[in-house]
């Protein structure tokens, strides 16, 4: 996942948001490191991990930005987005309750990141289909609405996780 000695040409930091257990991390893990837990602690205050990708013959760093679900170990909201170009709004397809509170964190981000960031929806856990809370259809139909890009993933399986981070970072590009 990189050469440490590559030269930089852009570096896009990206935030991760969305209700406490949805897999924020897990989807971080997977992307930064290949990794997957199943035991993930929640995560408290903030943490970034980076990954270099090239896009168009450029070395592009990805700084992606984690936080807690739970309010009480979020990090200071206005550093958390300031400067992010991208952000991942995730929900657990299987918690119905974590799609419901979407339009919360959409507000959260329309009001403390710039105007112009990218947005994508996630629907994670898309391995728990026999437990599925809420349909693509529905998911996508929001997305639509609010001009997000719109993929379900699973951090377990590893299906979508690189294609919703490019499909972000392409854009930004
Ligand atoms: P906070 O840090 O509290 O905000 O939670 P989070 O959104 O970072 O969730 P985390 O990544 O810690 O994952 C919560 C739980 O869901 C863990 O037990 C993970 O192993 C599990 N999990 C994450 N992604 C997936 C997935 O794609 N499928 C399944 N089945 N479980 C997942
Ligand atoms: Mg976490």
């Amino acid at each position: 996942y990189g050469d440490p000695n590559q030269k930089i040409d852009y570096v896009f930091k990206v935030v991760l948001i969305g209700d406490s257990a949805v897999g924020k991390s897990q989807i971080l893990a997977r992307f930064a490191r290949n990794e997957f837990s199943l035991d993930s602690k929640a995560t408290i205050g903030v943490e970034f991990q980076t990954r270099t990708l090239v896009i168009e013959h450029k070395s592009v760093k990805a700084q992606i930005w984690d936080t807690a679900g739970q309010e009480r170990y979020r990090a200071v909201t206005s550093a958390y987005y300031r400067g992010a170009v991208g952000a991942m709004l995730v929900y657990d397809i299987s918690k119905r309750q974590t799609f419901d509170h979407i339009p919360r964190w959409l507000e959260e981000l329309r009001g403390h990141a710039d105007k112009n960031i990218v947005i994508i929806l996630i629907g994670n856990k898309s391995d728990l289909e026999n437990q599925r809370a809420v349909s693509t259809v529905d998911a996508k139909e929001f997305a639509q609405k609010e001009g997000l890009f719109f993929l379900e993933t699973s951090a377990l399986e590893a299906t979508n996780v690189e294609a919703a981070f490019l499909t972000v970072l392409n854009e930004i590009f």
